[in-house]
């Protein structure tokens, strides 16, 4: 058997996890919204049309944030279209997705669905056809107590307590040319410095994110946040970034080595952060909101009706592979919890999701669903630093992969300490030797584990073929633990203090 070692130490902390990281991304693009978290009608729909199957599903998981409306539509959105009596509310020609947008679905009824569903916003505003004055006009609404135009609108629309969101997206992907409203790097810096500007004078205890790339393979990649973020420094928080990957080679050993691309990506941004924070001789630290992240290609070119309504789009079905990749990205932002303290699967329900519905029919969890929910759950306490001892290969793409990948973490209050790891070897099985040098009296109490199933093996309405099985652990570990990770396979092993 092959062997690994991972050593950990309560004083290797990487730094305490920002919750944030586990969040997800709901956008009026496809069946996320409509169909999704909202099918009036549908049988477990409670008074106000919210599926509460879907909600089950994601209170599962324990989502602390999810941004909305998007992603591209939020770049042609007014956010008046969305709020108020509904029956008056416009149908508009949707310009992202080509479809048709309703509008009985808006900020307000967000809102309380995200009070239902346990979870805080992340709000993006339109900065593609619109600006710096919707923008403001928008965290008035939300934010404003009362006795002003916008938030006395808000009132008179039912939505009596301000919303009070923390946390706001300054458009999205306004570096690529797909992007209604796309400027080049200085125009859109410069637009979001000013939004930013004016929403903070409305409500200064809400934190930005200005848009980054929206891959690392982008021409612009590097130069965009530099430039942007020389302008708006002083105004924004976070800066963003989007990474999707895909195995439309076939080529899964290569798929399986992405997230070292993840790991650049972020590393690099970093960089460019900390050279604007050097250059500007300022204390302030830009952290990262990686607002949009996952596998997507499954659906890609698949057919829809121009400008009908909520249709079938980016409908990927999910592999065991894909769940492998999902692990391996949670692992690499747990990596770098340091400078990430934002992130969002994208998306959260049907639009390539970890949830699937059918409209008017069951809801379920995909492969994926598992290890979002597993990081979610055991991933909240420090980051410690993984010393990892394993062995390494190439790919096409890639040198020097580890053949396990791992990330531990240790949750001081309950005293649990949890290691996540992927052995990427398909063939081999890796004895995963843990050194818990500080932690004495920690023993390993359980092993959850998503290995052995086909690699092509989805989960469908009717049968969850690809789910964990968890393991009790009660052998004796002398001197110290050691675990069996099976080929291809995610794992969640969990120490608890004796
Ligand atoms: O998540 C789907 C789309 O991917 C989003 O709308 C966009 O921001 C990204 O390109």
């Amino acid at each position: 058997m092959k062997q690994s070692k991972i050593t950990l130490s309560k004083d290797y902390r990487i730094s305490k996890v920002d919750n944030r990281i586990f969040g997800s991304f709901i956008e009026h693009l496809g069946r996320a919204v409509y169909g999704g978290i909202y099918e009036p009608g549908h049988p477990a729909a409670d008074e106000n049309g919210f599926r509460r199957d879907v909600i089950d599903l994601i209170r599962q998981i324990d989502v602390p944030v999810v941004r909305y409306p998007g992603g591209n539509f939020v770049s042609g959105y007014r956010w008046e279209d969305g709020v108020g009596p509904v029956e008056s509310r416009p149908r508009r020609l949707e310009l992202a997705w080509s479809t048709t947008e309703p509008n009985t679905f808006g900020t307000n009824e967000f809102m309380r669905w995200c009070k239902e569903a346990n979870t805080s916003a992340m709000m993006a505003v339109n900065l593609g056809t619109r600006g710096p004055d919707d923008a403001r006009n928008l965290v008035e609404y939300c934010n404003h107590k009362s006795g002003t135009y916008y938030s006395d609108l808000r009132i008179a629309h039912g939505a009596k307590e301000p919303h009070d969101i923390k946390l706001w997206c300054l458009g999205n992907e306004m570096d690529g040319s797909w992007q209604m409203g796309h400027k080049p790097a200085a125009e859109y810096g410069r637009t979001a410095n000013e939004a930013a500007k004016l929403m903070k004078w409305v409500d200064p205890s809400i934190e930005l994110v200005i848009c980054g790339s929206s891959n690392s393979g982008m021409r612009s990649f590097g130069e965009w946040e530099a430039t942007t973020l020389d302008i708006a420094y002083d105004n924004i928080d976070y800066v963003s970034l989007h990474q999707y990957f895909d195995c439309r080679d076939g080529d899964v050993k290569n798929f399986l080595a992405k997230s070292c691309d993840l790991d650049n990506y972020i590393k690099t941004v970093v960089c460019v952060c900390d050279y604007i924070k050097g250059k500007k001789h300022s204390k302030k630290q830009i952290n990262l909101s990686f607002d949009e992240w996952n596998v997507w290609y499954h659906s890609n070119g698949a057919k829809f009706e121009k400008w009908s309504e909520a249709p079938h789009i980016l409908e990927d079905v999910y592999d065991f592979s894909d769940a492998l990749v999902v692990g391996l990205m949670l692992i690499t932002l747990l990596k770098n919890s340091d400078r990430v303290k934002v992130a969002c699967l994208a998306q959260l329900v049907n639009v390539i999701a970890p949830i699937m519905t059918e409209n008017g029919g069951k809801a379920w969890a995909q492969t994926i669903f598992y290890p979002y929910l597993h990081a979610s759950r055991y991933g909240r306490g420090w980051a410690l630093t993984t010393l990892l001892d394993t062995g390494k290969h190439d790919t096409k793409d890639f040198c020097d992969v580890p053949d396990v990948d791992a990330v531990a973490v240790w949750n001081d209050e309950s005293e649990e300490l949890t290691v996540f790891a992927v052995n990427r070897d398909p063939e081999e099985d890796e004895a995963l030797t843990v050194n818990l040098k500080d932690f004495a009296g920690y023993v390993p109490t359980q092993q959850i584990e998503l290995a052995g199933f086909d690699l092509k093996a989805v989960n469908t309405a009717d049968s969850q073929n690809v789910k964990p099985k968890t393991k009790t652990l009660s052998g004796v570990y002398d001197p110290m633990p050691v675990l069996r990770l099976r080929p291809l396979s995610w794992n969640v092993i969990r120490f608890v203090k004796k």
